[in-house]
C-alpha cells in the first residue's frame, strides 16, 4: 500500500509519527499549509501542535493556508493558544472567536493576491510547508489531496517541506491536479488558459526530496460542514437568480450553456447553484474555487459538463460514496492552485458569471461580505473580490433580512465595504432582482430599494433617500450620520425598524 503512495525509497527514512514531526515547529515560525474549505488540510501534527502548547511548550505560530481549513487546525491551534496571526481566510468558530476579541491578528485578502506575497516575502520567509498529500513521487514531487491552494507556492519557498500521506484520499485523484505558477513581473507570461478544462502544468507539484525533512502517515478524513438543508427563502433568490439568466439569454448576451460559473461559499450560494439542476440550460461548465455538493449534483445530472476549481469540499453524508465513486469525476473535474483559479487575467478572458453573498447591501451597490455590524469579522472576502471585480457579470445574493426581520439587509450605507458600487452589476434576494449596470447612483438607488428592500423596510429607505435627496449634493444623496445610526439603532434597541 506504502508503495504506491511514497514512491522515493530514501525518503522512506523520513517516516516518523506526528508527535516527533510536530517537534520541528519553534516559536514564531510562519507556517504555511495546505487546504481550502476545508480540503486537503493537514489533521494528524497541528493536533500534536496544539497538544505541546497544552502540555506547557512556548509555541505560537503564523499559519497562512489557501483558505478555510478544518477544526484540526484552524480550531485546534485557536484554543491552545499557538495561533497568532492568520491569513488570508478562515471560518473556524474558535479562530473567528480569536479574531474577534484580538488575540488573533488576522488580515483577510484576496486569495489571489496571497500567492504572490508569499513569494516576495511579504509576510516573512516560509519556515515549513506543511502539506497534506495522496502521494509522494520518486523524483520528490507531490501529489495533492482534495486541494491545492498555495501548497505550490509554500513548497517552492519554504526551508522545510513535511507531508502528511493521507490514506483516507483515494489515490485516483492523481491526475487531477494542474500546477502551473508564472513567473515574477517583469518576466511573467500570458496564463494560457482558454477554456475551463484547459491543462497547462504538471499533474503534481515539484519538490526538491531534500527539503523533506518529515513524512507522517495520517488517514483523518477532510472535516467537512453538513450543507444546510435549502429553505425557501434561499429557493426564492435562486428561481429570481435563474429568471434573470434566462432573460440575459433570451436578449442574447450570453449563450444558452451561459458562460463558465462561479459560486461562492454558504447556505444561499449552495442554493443558487442547486436551482441550476431544475433549470433548462444545459452543457453549463463551473470555474470556481470551490466545487462542492451542489456542483457534483450538477455534474451527475450532466446539466455541467466541467468543473474547474482549487478544491473539492464534498459534506460528510456524501464522503464515503464520493471516496468509493471518485472515477466517474476524473475526466470532468481539475484542481488548479488559487494563483490560476482566481487569476484575474483568466476570470475576465473566460467570461465568468460571478455569484458571491453578500451579508448587507447599500442602496447605491455597496457591498458588505465580512464584517457584521462593521467590525465583528464573520469569515473573509475570500475569493468574491476576485470573482466580483473581473467577472463578465457580477452578481450578489442576500436574504433581504436578518435576525428574524430585526435587520434590513438593504440599508443606506455599508457598515464595511468589501465590493465597491463599480463592481457590483446585480443583486438579488428573494423579493427580487435589481439589475443596476448603466444606472447611476439615484437610479440604483430606487432599483435596489423597489425590487430588493423587505417590504417592512421599504418605505423607511425611502425615506432615508428622499431626506438625503434634500441635501446640497445629489450625485450619491447621503446624510452620514443618519445612514449609519441604522446600525446604531439595532445594536442599542435590537431591531432597524
Ligand atoms: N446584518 C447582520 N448580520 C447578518 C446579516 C446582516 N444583514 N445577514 C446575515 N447576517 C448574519 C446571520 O444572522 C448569521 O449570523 P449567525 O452566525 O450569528 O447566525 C451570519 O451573518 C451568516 O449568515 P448566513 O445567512 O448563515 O450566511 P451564509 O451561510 O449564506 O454566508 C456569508 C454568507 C456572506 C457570510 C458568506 O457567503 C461569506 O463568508 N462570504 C464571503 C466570502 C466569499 O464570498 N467567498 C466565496 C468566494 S468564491
Amino acid at each position: 500500500m506504502l508503495e504506491k503512495r511514497l514512491r522515493n525509497e530514501k525518503l522512506k527514512e523520513k517516516i516518523m509519527d506526528a508527535s516527533e514531526a510536530a517537534k520541528l515547529f519553534e516559536k514564531g515560525m510562519i507556517v504555511g499549509t495546505s487546504g481550502f474549505t476545508p480540503a486537503g488540510y493537514p489533521k494528524s501534527v497541528p493536533l500534536e501542535l496544539a497538544k505541546r502548547k497544552e502540555n506547557g511548550d512556548d509555541l505560537e505560530l503564523t499559519i497562512i493556508t489557501g483558505a478555510s481549513v478544518g477544526d484540526e487546525l484552524d480550531g485546534a491551534l485557536a484554543r491552545s493558544g499557538v495561533l497568532k496571526r492568520r491569513y488570508p481566510y478562515q471560518t473556524n468558530k474558535d479562530s473567528r472567536n480569536g479574531i474577534n476579541d484580538g488575540s488573533i491578528e488576522y488580515a483577510d485578502m484576496h486569495l489571489s493576491h496571497t500567492p504572490q506575497w508569499v513569494k516576495y516575502g511579504f509576510f516573512g520567509d516560509i519556515d515549513i510547508a506543511l502539506v497534506e498529500a495522496v502521494a509522494i513521487r520518486e523524483d520528490g514531487g507531490i501529489v495533492p489531496s482534495t486541494s491545492v491552494g498555495n501548497s505550490n507556492v509554500f513548497i517552492e519557498k519554504a526551508d522545510k517541506v513535511i507531508v502528511e500521506i493521507n490514506t483516507s484520499q483515494p489515490l485516483s485523484l492523481e491526475g487531477i491536479h494542474d500546477i502551473y505558477s508564472p513567473l515574477n513581473p517583469p518576466n511573467r507570461k500570458p496564463i494560457p488558459v482558454t477554456k475551463t478544462e484547459e491543462r497547462i502544468g504538471t499533474d503534481y507539484i515539484p519538490c526538491d526530496p531534500e527539503k523533506i525533512v518529515a513524512i507522517v502517515i495520517s488517514d483523518k478524513k477532510d472535516r467537512t460542514r453538513p450543507v444546510a438543508p435549502i429553505d425557501d427563502i434561499s429557493k426564492q433568490i435562486s428561481t429570481n437568480l435563474i429568471s434573470f439568466l434566462k432573460k440575459e439569454v433570451e436578449e442574447g448576451r450570453i449563450p444558452n450553456e451561459l458562460l463558465p460559473l462561479q459560486s461562492g461559499v454558504g447556505s444561499v450560494a449552495n442554493a443558487v447553484l442547486g436551482g441550476l439542476i431544475d433549470s433548462d440550460f444545459e452543457k453549463l461548465k463551473i470555474y470556481s474555487e470551490v466545487i462542492q455538493d451542489s456542483a457534483l449534483d450538477l455534474l451527475d445530472s450532466g446539466k455541467v459538463v466541467f468543473a474547474s476549481g482549487t478544491s473539492l469540499t464534498v459534506s460528510p453524508d456524501r464522503l464515503d460514496d464520493f471516496y468509493k465513486n471518485f472515477e466517474k469525476y476524473k475526466d470532468k473535474v481539475l484542481l488548479r492552485p488559487q494563483e490560476i483559479s482566481n487569476n484575474p487575467e483568466v476570470i475576465r478572458r473566460l467570461g465568468i458569471i460571478a455569484m458571491n453573498t453578500a451579508i448587507e447591501v447599500d442602496i447605491y451597490g455597496n457591498v458588505n461580505s465580512t464584517n457584521i455590524m462593521g467590525s465583528r469579522m464573520m469569515n473573509g472576502i475570500g475569493g468574491s473580490g476576485d470573482f466580483t471585480r473581473n467577472a463578465y457579470l457580477s452578481i450578489f445574493t442576500t436574504v433581504s433580512i436578518a435576525k428574524d426581520g430585526d435587520i434590513s439587509s438593504i440599508v443606506p450605507m455599508v457598515s464595511h465595504h468589501d465590493h465597491t458600487e463599480h463592481d457590483v452589476h446585480v443583486i438579488v434576494t428573494e423579493q427580487g432582482v435589481a439589475d443596476l449596470r448603466g444606472l447611476s447612483p439615484k437610479e440604483r438607488a430606487k432599483a435596489i430599494i423597489e425590487n430588493c428592500a423587505h417590504p417592512d423596510y421599504k418605505e423607511k429607505l425611502y425615506d432615508y433617500y428622499n431626506q438625503a435627496l434634500e441635501g446640497k449634493y445629489k450625485h450619491t444623496p447621503h446624510t452620514i450620520g443618519k445612514a449609519l445610526s441604522w446600525h446604531e439603532k439595532f445594536l442599542k434597541e435590537g431591531s432597524m425598524k
